[in-house]
């Protein structure tokens, strides 16, 4: 690899590159992210690499695996360009019709298109997809378009053009200003104002300073980080080496956990590459700016994440928070001045420098600027990863993007912000997504959790599922989060086996504002809000668990019985021949099937397989016995 002596060197590079690609030229892509690798996308590779060569098409057509396209229940994923045809689920066994068919004769294979659950409609091109159609992919978009593995991809789309910009036409505080005006606010959990933070971090008095990508990521169903780490690594670079020159940091570290080993295989790859070219290292582009990167893996604690105790960590001790009456902006990583800011944040960076502060700025709502990604899951027809303007609505996420709850179920809630975050009830989904406006319904962005809840879902014991989640992560370092937590999931754990005391509601409120007055760190504070979020929205749900021992959703276990109506049982058996632990049994004198409700385990098996046309099993409060009319 040459090295870039000059920003003239890099535009050069880019010229050539492109030069020797031909935009008509059609490109087969497959994605690689880590969702499509599991759904055996590398056989789909492999196949094409055969089917290409055994035709003789290598030089002709070329073959690109890209980072996450966001769609990941559907994958392998597979994209024609430049035309945009997508087709989803791809097996090998598809590959050879997708050349002789799609390639060399410019055919549709209609099966394998995205087909609309609604209107059976298929869908030929990427962007037409309504899960893509009304998102705005200003950071995704380029994982489909680049190889993470190949820093001349990131180059030819103008990679490493807004470091080039800043170096050279800029000093670091017009990056900081520039930054500042952008209202880029950081995308990590709390939303705090980007440029401020680098701006306390310039202005702090002590040397060295340092600047971190926070790529710990452990809300559980979250993975916008690992995808853009994965998908693109090179923006996420660019944007750290920037800040490091704004702030006056020459040493960056990426703190990544070490349970994305795709991602630190690409960020390790770009590193590399990225100094062989000169971007890295000392005198970045003939520039006086030097500047290194160091990746940290974490072991997987979520606490890690926050930020002291992931700056513990990078200085090899146990990943615990302290107090932080100092910021680490001004006293950090051992104890200097320390930028921590997360992976979407940072990958903001160069989009800003290049088109412009006021640019972004207009993008988004008054408090909240530019795009944010989530991941969107539960109970919704489409589910991956989802960019949107900031401003726009749940209900629009929810429906346009998501598609819906599938099978007709009545949506129930949203929740936002992960085990940090609170639910929305279906009443104010027309809530935009907003830094203040969530904060203000009890919630908060986090990092960016959507999942959906339809009616089957119990409030108290998603509730008890975060609070028992943090019970396990919270590092026991301070009084009021270990014991606060552990005294919560017995009060809820009570609640949802039948066994709540009235006063109960009272006491997770008392416990709540106790936990978030005194406990250590954000991880205490915001523990509660799963349960304040849900008692403030769903209270007559807890009444009914601890007055009538009723759970409406039918989801706690120890409420619920599942039974048999004798008055429909049709005596087919199939319930008592799928049950697990030979629960059902058949009562031959009265010709009917009894479930034994010491033996049953509640896992809903019989009413999953009771023909549609019978439905015999009934789930309700336990000791109803079903008797023949
Ligand atoms: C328990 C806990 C876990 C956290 N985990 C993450 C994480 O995985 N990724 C992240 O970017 N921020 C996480 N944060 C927030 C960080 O402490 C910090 O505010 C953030 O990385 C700053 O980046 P930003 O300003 O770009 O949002 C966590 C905070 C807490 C309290
Ligand atoms: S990994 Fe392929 S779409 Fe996400």
């Amino acid at each position: 690899m040459p090295k870039l002596n000059s920003a003239a060197d890099l535009e050069r590079l880019r010229r050539e590159i492109n030069a020797a690609r031909d935009p008509r030229r059609r490109c087969i892509t497959v994605c690689s992210g880590t969702g499509c690798l599991a759904s055996r996308s590398q056989e789909v590779v492999t196949a094409l690499q055969k089917e290409l060569a055994g035709r003789g098409l290598q030089d002709k057509i070329d073959l690109r695996r890209t980072g996450c396209y966001g769609f990941c229940e559907q994958g392998p994923i597979v994209v024609i360009e430049p035309d945009g045809s997508c087709y989803l689920r791809a097996r090998p066994k598809d590959v050879p019709e997708i050349v002789s068919k799609t390639l060399l004769d410019g055919q549709i294979i209609t099966r394998l298109l995205y087909e609309d659950p609604q209107t059976h409609q298929r869908i030929g091109r990427f962007e037409d997809i309504p899960f893509y159609k009304h998102q705005k992919r200003l950071l995704l978009a380029a994982n489909a378009m680049l190889d993470p593995k190949r820093i001349d991809d990131y180059i030819a789309i103008g990679g490493y053009s807004a470091l080039a910009k800043g170096l050279f036409k800029m000093k670091p505080e017009r990056v900081l200003d520039q930054v500042k005006l952008s209202g880029l606010r950081g995308r990590g959990g709390g939303g705090f104002p980007t440029g401020k933070k680098w701006e306390t971090t310039r202005n702090a008095p002590d040397e060295p300073k340092y600047v971190i990508v926070n790529a710990d990521e452990g809300d559980p169903g979250a993975y916008m980080d690992r995808s853009l780490l994965e998908g693109n690594p090179h923006s996420v670079l660019e944007g750290l080496i920037l800040g490091g020159y704004a702030i006056g940091a020459s040493e960056g570290f990426i703190y990544v956990r070490q349970e994305y080993p795709l991602a630190v295989e690409n960020t390790r790859l770009a590193l590399a590459q990225a100094e062989e070219y000169g971007l890295l290292g000392r005198n970045i582009l003939g520039s006086d700016f030097d500047f290194t990167v160091r990746i940290h893996r974490g072991a997987g604690a979520f606490v890690s994440g926050e930020s002291s105790a992931l700056m513990s960590s990078i200085e090899g001790r146990v990943g615990e928070p302290r107090p932080k009456y100092i910021h680490t902006a001004v006293k950090g990583l051992w104890d200097k001045p320390s930028c921590l800011n997360n992976v979407e944040t940072w990958a903001n960076v160069p989009l800003i420098i290049n088109h412009g502060a006021e640019w972004f700025a207009g993008l988004g709502t008054k408090n909240s600027k530019g795009t944010k990604i989530f991941s969107l899951v539960g109970k919704v027809n489409n589910t991956g990863l989802v960019e949107v303007p900031m401003g726009m609505t749940l209900r629009q996420i929810v429906y346009d993007i998501g598609g819906g709850v599938p099978g007709g179920k009545r949506l129930k809630a949203v929740q936002t912000g992960g085990p940090s975050g609170g639910v929305i009830p279906e009443s104010m989904l027309d809530l935009p997504v907003d830094f203040d406006e969530l904060y203000q319904a009890g919630s908060m962005m986090g990092s960016g959790g959507l999942i959906v809840m339809d009616e089957d879902t119990c409030m108290v014991d998603m509730a008890r599922y975060y609070v028992d989640f943090l019970a396990h992560e919270s590092c026991g370092k301070c009084v009021p989060c270990r014991e606060g937590l552990r005294q919560m999931l017995h009060i809820l754990n009570r609640i949802t086996v039948g066994e709540g005391k009235e006063s109960d509601i009272e006491l997770l409120e008392e416990l709540s504002q106790f936990m978030q007055e005194a406990a250590l760190c954000a991880l205490g504070t915001t523990a509660p809000n799963p349960v304040l979020s849900t008692i403030r929205h769903f209270r007559a749900e807890y009444e009914d668990h601890i007055r009538d021992k009723r759970c409406p959703a039918g989801v706690c276990k120890s409420l619920i019985a599942y039974t048999i109506n004798p008055d429909v049982c049709i005596g087919c058996g199939t319930c008592a021949k799928n049950c697990p632990t030979e629960a059902i049994t058949k009562d031959e004198e009265r010709d009917v099937y009894l479930i034994d409700q010491d033996q049953c385990i509640k896992c809903g098996s019989c009413l999953a397989v009771c023909p549609p046309k019978v439905r015999a099993i009934v789930k309700g409060p336990p000791g109803v016995v079903l008797e023949r009319a």
